[in-house]
């Protein structure tokens, strides 16, 4: 009998002779660890395209059984299902509404992949029934949903990985040291930037009849309604700020995340400005800004975010990337590898030059983290705090040029202070019968 087996046995027996009734607070509180060889039984939410690719990463671990997939397009479901029974032999179980694939106790974690407007609710939930979560990035679609997600986390004590995956990355981590241990001289500034044709959305269409195979009121869940268009639907819901906030937060979850690593910065920043617009074309379905600057402004260190969608070039050759400028050198990153551009200075370089150093896929590495911290309950690679900074971030560069407005983040007050324009864009309203969560 394995532990698991053996406490959930144990609890049954206590409850059939009326010693104690655990509370579901303290059923999910209670973890077991597992060992190396013991199976981890994970269940999917939203499998279309970054679900599928996490799953496999964690099918190809061993000891990994998908037991469930959920997806509101049943075309999806029952694709990704029949993979899942040629790779592993046995048929997940497929759900339409990820409160039924919670129920199963089988399952020890979830992934979510759906809308980032749909990972607050099924992340929360999954903590509150004991599952561990591996939550894509930006952990939310807003400031408020991350801090929930936050304290559902920790109350319910949960093995959280949140989908920055460069943290598990060999070559990341070797900048990371590199910078921390004072090789580029004092670190003041970063540029980061993302420039992608895809950003720009698809040419607008009329609204048109939703596909049979569809489930669209449970795809808006949360979000307000609407008819349906398939330029705001699979992939492209990135584009409209009811379910995601373009580049800033699609590519800036990313790489924010690493020009706060570089000085492991915990904190918001003192001040937010940004300016831009949609300038590109009128044809094309988006409501995210095709066109931004935005600075962070922090005591010692300056960040900097562009991004240009409908365009692929950017600098130093790279149509995305960090520029980390230290008195000494600036270090040159993207998922391709790192390379160091050395000051010069009475005809020698300050420091000496190295050979770049290349990078490969972070994905695997970053399931494996997740997996292993499910065995040893550690902390995982990206943690849900870091998560919520993150998105934190990359949310005030969207909501500084909605409002056109500069802003300084009151932690204490969890608010932009006196500023009502902002403070009405840091936690949406619900459509019932959906309820903003509450811990
Ligand atoms: N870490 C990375 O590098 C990376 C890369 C791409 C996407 N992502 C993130 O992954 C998430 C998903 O993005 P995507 O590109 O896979 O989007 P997608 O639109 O291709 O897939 C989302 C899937 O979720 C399903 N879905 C929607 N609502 C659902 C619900 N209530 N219950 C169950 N299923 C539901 C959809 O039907 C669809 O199959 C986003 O948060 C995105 O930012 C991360």
């Amino acid at each position: 009998m394995n532990r698991r087996k053996f406490l959930e046995q144990s609890t049954q027996l206590s409850i059939a002779a009326g010693a104690f009734v655990q509370s579901p607070e303290t059923r999910a509180k209670n973890h077991v660890r597992k060992s190396a060889n013991e199976k981890i039984v994970i269940g999917v939410i939203g499998c279309n395209n970054m679900g599928n690719g996490i799953m496999n990463h964690a099918l190809n671990q061993p000891n990994v059984e998908c037991a469930a997939i959920c997806d509101i397009d049943t075309n999806i479901g029952n694709k990704r299902a029949d993979e899942v029974m040629r790779k592993q032999g046995k048929r997940p179980q497929l759900y339409g509404d990820f409160r039924k694939l919670l129920e199963n106790k089988d399952i020890d974690a979830v992934i979510i992949a759906t809308p980032d407007h749909w990972h607050c609710l099924p992340m929360v939930e999954a903590c509150r029934a004991g599952k561990d979560v591996y939550v894509e990035k930006p952990l939310a679609n807003s400031i408020g949903e991350c801090n929930v997600m936050v304290k559902a986390a920790r109350h319910y004590n949960r093995v959280v990985q949140v989908g920055q995956q460069q943290r598990s990355g060999e070559h990341w981590q070797s900048a990371m040291q590199f910078i921390h241990s004072g090789s580029i001289g004092t670190l003041r500034k970063v540029h980061s930037w993302a420039n992608f044709n895809y950003a720009i959305g698809s040419r607008i269409v009329p609204d048109e009849p939703v596909p049979a195979h569809i489930d669209f009121n449970q795809w808006l869940g949360p979000a307000p309604l609407r008819t349906y268009n398939r330029t705001r639907h699979h992939g492209s819901w990135r584009f409209f700020w009811d379910y995601g906030g373009g580049l800033m937060t699609d590519w800036g979850a990313h790489l924010l995340d690493i020009a706060l690593w570089a000085k492991n910065i915990k904190t918001p920043p003192l001040s937010v400005a940004a300016s831009g617009g949609n300038f590109y074309s009128p044809d094309f379905a988006h409501e995210a800004f095709d066109t931004l600057s935005v600075m962070y402004q922090l005591p010692d260190y300056t960040i900097s975010w562009e991004q240009t969608a409908g365009t692929q070039n950017g600098p130093y050759g790279r149509s995305y990337g960090l520029a980390f400028v230290g008195n000494d050198a600036t270090l040159v990153i993207d998922r391709g590898g790192w390379e160091l551009f050395p000051e010069i200075d009475k005809g020698g370089y300050k420091v000496p030059a190295i050979p770049k150093r290349s990078g490969k896929e972070t994905h695997e590495e970053h399931v494996k983290n997740w997996l292993e911290c499910i065995r040893t309950r550690k902390e995982t690679n990206c943690p849900i705090e870091n998560g919520r900074l993150v998105a934190l971030y990359a949310h005030a560069g969207n909501i500084a040029l909605r409002t056109n407005s500069r802003l300084e983040w009151n932690e204490a007050a969890q608010s932009f202070g006196k500023n009502e324009a902002a403070n009405a864009l840091i936690t949406p309203t619900y459509r019932a019968p959906w309820e903003f969560p509450k811990i």
